[in-house]
């Protein structure tokens, strides 16, 4: 299959590190002394969690969850599928949820409800990006990176068809191949 796919630069690798460092200072002041530990959600929010736990000025611990949404890559079908569970117990801790794309929200309220029931001692969420006119599901987020347009984006952990997680930048996808 031939891809023709055009990207174009939507938010420097600059203007990530200084929102990153930005949202790391936040969270070291609301926890205010106290461990937290940041739980990043598969694949997508790795390069942002390996990011953020490096500007987090308190003791940090981090774990990954993963989901699965039926449906394809642009069209969620609003059935969220818990994949890989974290491995320690969070009851009782601070625990921040550390996410790419806060997109309809059926993701993040989804993983919200099986966090809370887990009885943490404080839920907090993190997203890089932020696509407004998107939701389906309205849900409190406590950090944004950015307020993006309603664009399909890649780079920094984000993919199209797995591809382009590892560019610096995020790009948005111009174009693509027939049938995706
Ligand atoms: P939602 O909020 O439940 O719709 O799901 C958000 C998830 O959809 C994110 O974690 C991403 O994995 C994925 N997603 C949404 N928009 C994009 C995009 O523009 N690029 C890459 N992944 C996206
Ligand atoms: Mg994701």
């Amino acid at each position: 299959m031939t891809q023709q796919v055009t990207l174009r630069t939507l938010i420097s690798k600059e203007q990530i590190a200084e929102r990153v460092g930005a949202i790391g200072q936040s969270i070291s002041q609301d926890f205010a002394s106290e461990p937290v530990i940041l739980l990043g959600v598969l694949k997508g929010a790795a390069i942002f969690l390996a990011d953020l736990t490096r500007q987090i000025a308190l003791e940090t611990t981090f774990d990954f969850i993963s989901v699965s949404s039926y449906g394809n890559q642009k069209q969620h079908s609003g059935e969220v599928r818990l994949v890989k569970d974290v491995d320690e117990s969070l009851e009782g801790r601070n625990v921040v949820l550390v996410e790419d794309i806060l997109d309809t929200g059926l993701t993040l309220t989804y993983l919200k409800n099986l966090l809370l029931a887990r009885r943490p001692k404080r839920l907090a969420i993190a997203v890089l990006l932020d696509k407004t006119s998107r939701r389906i599901q309205p849900v409190a987020v406590d950090y944004i990176g950015f307020g993006i347009p309603d664009e399909f984006v890649v780079g920094y952990g984000m993919d199209f068809a797995e591809r382009y997680r590892n560019l610096q930048d995020i790009c948005i996808v111009e174009s693509s191949p027939e049938g995706v």
